[in-house]
């Protein structure tokens, strides 16, 4: 998917945290938050990743969990008006997250980075979902939690655990 534009028209309101809101970030949120309570608690040392990362709501409930001080949390999006609102917000909720702006479908990680991926309503709006669930899997440790989020017609929300293993394979 092509970067957000920066042109907006004259009775357009700008792309900002107040329109995100508007528009439903807060449904996310929800999702977010439902999400965490299917997980164990996150590890010391966990190294998390929280991909297309929006307004970062996976981040915003990543923190309410209250995870353990030396956690990592590498954000990321494509659109760099959302990753500057991601980053006001992160300064101005005292998040320790920085947002850079990397595509999903070629992350510049190294493999094996992350205990945690989370990618939360990226998938059906990318070019190639494929190319970024293979760069999910090549960036994540073999035991990593791995999750996808998404939604259809705006009801039901299914969250895909990426686990090749079919004995630990669920799906909620
Ligand atoms: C519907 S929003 C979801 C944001 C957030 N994860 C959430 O749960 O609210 C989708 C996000 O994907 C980002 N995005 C689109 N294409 C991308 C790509 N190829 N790589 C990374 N991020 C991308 C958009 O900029 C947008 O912030």
């Amino acid at each position: 998917m092509a970067a957000l534009s920066r042109f907006v028209p004259n009775k357009a309101m700008p792309f900002n945290a107040k329109l995100f809101d508007i528009i439903g970030a807060d449904e996310t949120l929800g999702i977010a938050k439902h999400e965490m309570t299917l997980l164990p608690p996150f590890p010391p040392g966990s190294v998390i990743h929280d991909a297309a990362c929006g307004l970062g709501p996976v981040t915003e409930i990543i923190i309410a969990t209250s995870p353990p001080d030396n956690i990592k949390i590498e954000v990321t999006d494509l659109a760099p008006p959302m990753v500057g609102i991601y980053n006001n917000i992160a300064t101005a909720k005292q998040w320790p997250s920085k947002a850079a702006i990397v595509d999903v479908q070629k992350l510049t990680f190294p493999d094996s980075a992350f205990s945690h991926v989370f990618l939360s309503f990226g998938l059906p709006i990318l070019e190639d979902p494929v190319a970024a669930v293979i760069e999910i899997y090549r960036t994540s440790r073999k035991e990593s939690v791995r999750r996808i989020l998404t939604g259809r017609f705006g009801v039901l929300v299914r969250s895909w655990p990426l686990n090749p293993n079919p004995s630990t394979r669920t799906e909620t």
